[in-house]
């Protein structure tokens, strides 16, 4: 919607709906052009709202043909149409029909929001407000209705036609066209509903729930992609499985259906009975998928999958509440594939996730609570802070009260809340009660924005043997928050001797040690803990596992190092020697800004070194460990970034160590080689991880013909990927060799596509700019499709920091006509994509001054979206 004067919307503000809807019919003739929907409510008033509340139906682009109420023709007079599209009915009865008819065009879609086309076919997306686009309605979650959907189409066009629930019926209807009806006994709010029609094949199984269900799964594909479903199929199996094993948790329809699309704005959407995924989390073939795209497929389904508890059966009572659905599940789909693969190596990758999305989101002009205060535009809520953060503080919860208290509190949740719209209160509730532990001080996770920042002192007194750690917190102000009040912070902790082994412990008061991990809970701004009989003095392992989304301040380096060695929490060891690292390149930064040489520090080698010597125990958390801390990761933590500067150590460090270490780089990339068959483990992927982590650090150093020998024989994407990426950044023939190689075994593949021009968009080189223009006039470049507007314009603007940010000011320019242009045709793409233009402030004056010219003239353009609007004016605020 175009709009001059946004309106925000205020989580104060709610009010409960004037209407409800107990049951909607609804019949499609669907036509690329013109398709009608014809729609029929039954509508109450509702008991909890104000008694003359109007009924006001939402709705957008909608060509109104018809509207009766019990039967009888609406006169003109008794509807008003508002100027955001809406339809307001006069002298509403307290109870009766609404039958509308409307004609809208999904081939004109390029929102990709409401019902659109993609490749011939229907689909629709109706989170968070699309459902508006299709017909009149309430489109909030808190009206929930039962759904029967008739669909008519051409039988040619769209033999295969879906929609939510069980199938219930089908016939021939006039001329060459045909009918099925789908009727979805579970009530449901508007923005769970989904419709898919088209020339679709399936790839069929079937699965008994403990009780005995027995559910008929399909994933709908088009011709041609059958044979690259099978992981999603697995994966599908296994989290049924695992949530009826892990929460008690079954399915609850006959069917389950996921379709396919290759338009498609986010990953993936949990519609009751019939997910719609981006083709990008289903298809998946050896060659043609890395290890991370298999990764990748495997939680997104999981994640769909159990919102069908955790959303659909429970769902949000407004759109504020959006983390009670988003992240409750995605601690559910983290546990879930920590369950499948290794705990600790899925913890790091999540924490580092967070830490390069989340933390600059919480120290930028978008900072919000997860859950927020107020909105312009809800698609630009889908965040890391709603999601990401929102999965920390279930898991500190989780922490907090234990697994066992945990289960017991879900499954109170959902039997209270079952089929109803509810918030976070009623969740944090729920597992209070089931606890016994008061929570309330946990809320303020959810109301505070901003990461808070943890710092530890201690005192060993040998005379006593007593240790004394004291911990304090402290979180900067963000936008419209600038007090803060401490927050409940569990400590997983343990303290080591100085031979590295792990003390027991016995804080002051208890009557007996305790062995391994405890967990202590700052709630203060500063607390004091004294542990006893401590026989010599220790070094402190904080936040084992990462057990509070905080930076951890100030450890010393020498400890860093002790604990990167000795730990026994493999979270622990990992982040020790990435802050160690991180430390290092910090002030190697530093003296790059100086103009001083760069300087080289042993224990960096010694350390990878020790690292490949020990890698055969666990070779995916070797392949961690070697990663040096990202530049994202870097720029963070400075006051002012210098993008440029951190490239540069980060690229000197990664060729200096290729150089120390690469007889043992060498030997370690020789032993790994894949000898067997081709395999998907979580041993066969950490071992490819390991060796093109050796390669990376080989071609650093010089050696691109390794990485064009990998290039040649790679059997597999992710080493065909790997030695692309590293070639991508030198200079001469290699390089343009494996790039049109590439592109001409791939480029009848939309995803793998999306990889060549990702790769190009992040390579280190001076020229990439230009290459990025060159791309975005490519003629296999398309700015409606959003995977391939993400693959060239997203992976510049945030994965190339240093070539975004060249002092010319060019890649921000970039930046700014992609997204004028796309905001015409997909606005909440557009909005998503204006994000790194917002980071200004944590840039040079020069640098900055740019940024923000760039932003004025995103905001100066004439009918922006909502969206874009709202990220460009809170960045310029
Ligand atoms: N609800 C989806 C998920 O997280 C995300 C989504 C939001 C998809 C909005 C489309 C539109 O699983
Ligand atoms: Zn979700």
């Amino acid at each position: 919607m175009k709009t001059d004067t946004p309106v925000t919307i205020r989580r104060s503000d709610y009010a409960p709906p004037a209407f409800l809807v107990d049951t909607v019919e609804l019949d499609f003739s669907l036509d690329p052009a013109a398709t009608t929907v014809r729609a029929r409510l039954a509508l109450r008033r509702n008991p909890e709202a104000a008694p003359d509340a109007p009924l006001r139906l939402d709705g957008e682009g909608l060509a109104l043909l018809e509207a009766r109420l019990d039967g009888a023709a609406l006169p003109p007079e008794r509807l008003e149409f508002g100027a955001d599209g809406s339809l307001t009915i006069q002298d509403p009865p307290e109870a009766g029909l609404l039958e509308t008819v409307v004609r809208i065009a999904p081939e004109k879609n390029t929102a990709l929001s409401g019902l659109y086309t993609s490749g011939g076919n229907f689909y629709t997306q109706c989170e968070a407000e699309g459902f508006r686009r299709i017909t009149f309605f309430p489109d909030r979650p808190d009206v929930m209705s039962r759904y029967t959907v008739t669909i008519t189409a051409d039988r040619a066009l769209c033999p295969v036609m879906l929609s939510n629930g069980n199938p219930d019926g089908s016939g021939a209807a006039e001329g060459d066209r045909h009918w099925v009806r789908w009727v979805d006994p579970h009530p449901k709010p508007s923005y769970l509903f989904a419709l898919v029609a088209g020339d679709l094949v399936n790839v069929h199984d079937q699965f008994t729930t403990r009780s005995g269900r027995l559910v008929s799964l399909n994933i709908w594909v088009r011709r041609g992609d059958e044979d690259r479903c099978g992981h999603a199929m697995d994966s599908l199996k296994r989290s049924m499985t695992w949530d009826e094993e892990v929460f008690g948790l079954e399915y609850d329809l006959d069917v389950f259906n996921i379709a396919a699309v290759s338009d498609f704005n986010m990953g993936a959407m949990e519609n009751k009975g019939l997910n719609v995924f981006n083709t990008k989390y289903v298809l998946a073939s050896p060659e043609s998928a890395t290890d991370g795209d298999w990764q990748g497929i495997e939680t997104v389904i999981a994640h769909e999958y159990f919102h069908n508890w955790t959303g659909n059966r429970v769902t949000c009572r407004d759109w504020f509440q959006l983390s009670l659905k988003e992240g409750l599940t995605v601690f559910r789909d983290q546990e879930f594939s920590a369950d499948m693969g290794s705990r600790a190596v899925k913890r790091i990758r999540d924490v580092r996730g967070l830490r390069a999305a989340q933390f600059p989101e919480d120290a930028g002009p978008m900072a919000h609570p997860v859950r927020p205060d107020s909105y312009i535009e809800i698609d630009n809520f889908y965040t890391p802070t709603v999601y990401q953060k929102g999965a920390e503080v279930v898991r500190l919860i989780h922490t907090r009260i234990g697994p066992a208290a945990f289960r017991k509190g879900m499954d109170l949740y959902i039997a209270r809340n079952d089929n109803q719209a509810v918030t976070i209160e009623d969740f944090v509730a729920a597992l209070q009660d089931a606890s016994g532990v008061d929570l309330s001080a946990f809320m303020g996770w959810y109301d505070q924005a901003g990461t808070p920042e943890l710092a530890a002192a201690d005192r060993y007194d040998p005379a006593t043997r007593r240790y004394t750690l004291t911990l304090r917190q402290r979180m900067p102000p963000t936008p419209g928050q600038p007090r803060k009040h401490p927050l409940p912070i569990p400590v997983a902790m343990g303290l080591l001797g100085p031979d590295g082994a792990e003390l027991p412990t016995r804080l002051e008061g208890e009557n007996a040690v305790q062995a391994g991990t405890r967990t202590l809970l700052l709630d203060q701004a500063e607390q004091s803990f004294t542990f006893e009989e401590v026989p010599a003095p220790p070094v402190p392992s904080l936040l084992r596992g990462f057990s509070a989304p905080v930076r951890l301040k100030g450890v010393p380096r020498d400890r860093l190092r002790f604990l990167a060695v000795h730990d026994t929490d493999p979270f622990v060891r990992w982040e020790s020697g990435q802050q160690y690292a991180a430390s290092v390149m910090l002030e190697m930064v530093a003296a790059q800004q100086r103009g001083e040489a760069p300087g080289f520090d042993e224990a960096l080698a010694e350390a990878v070194s020790n690292t490949l010597a020990a890698a055969e125990a666990d070779p995916a958390f070797a392949a961690e460990a070697l990663l040096l801390p990202g530049e994202g990761f870097l720029a963070d933590q400075m006051e002012v970034a210098d993008p440029v500067a951190i490239h540069r150590v980060r690229r000197h460090l990664r060729a200096e160590i290729g150089r120390r270490c690469g007889a043992a780089l060498r030997q370690a990339y020789g032993a790994l080689a894949d000898t067997g068959p081709y395999r998907i483990d979580g041993r066969s992927i950490g071992r490819r991880a390991l060796r093109n982590a050796c390669l990376a650090y080989l071609a650093a150093a010089g050696d691109a013909a390794l990485a064009k020998a990998q290039f040649d024989s790679a059997g597999n994407m992710t080493d065909s990927l790997a030695a692309l990426s590293l070639l991508a950044d030198t200079d001469g023939e290699a390089r343009e060799g494996a790039l049109a190689a590439f592109h001409a075994r791939w480029r009848g593949d939309d995803l793998v596509l999306d990889k060549w021009f990702s790769i190009q968009a992040m390579a280190a080189r001076p020229d990439v700019i230009q290459a990025v223009r060159a791309l975005y006039a490519h003629p296999d470049f398309d700015l409606r499709n959003p995977n391939r507007a993400r693959s060239l314009i997203g992976a510049f603007a945030s994965g190339n920091p240093a070539q975004f940010h060249d002092a010319s000011g060019e890649g921000y320019r970039f930046l700014a006509d992609a997204v004028i242009a796309l905001d015409l045709i997909n606005g909440s793409m557009a909005a998503r994509l204006v994000g790194p233009l917002g980071q200004w402030r944590r840039q040079s004056a020069e640098r900055g001054a740019l940024m923000r010219r760039e932003l004025q003239r995103v905001l100066d353009t004439p009918n922006l979206s909502k969206g874009t609007f709202e990220k460009a004016s809170k960045a310029l605020a």
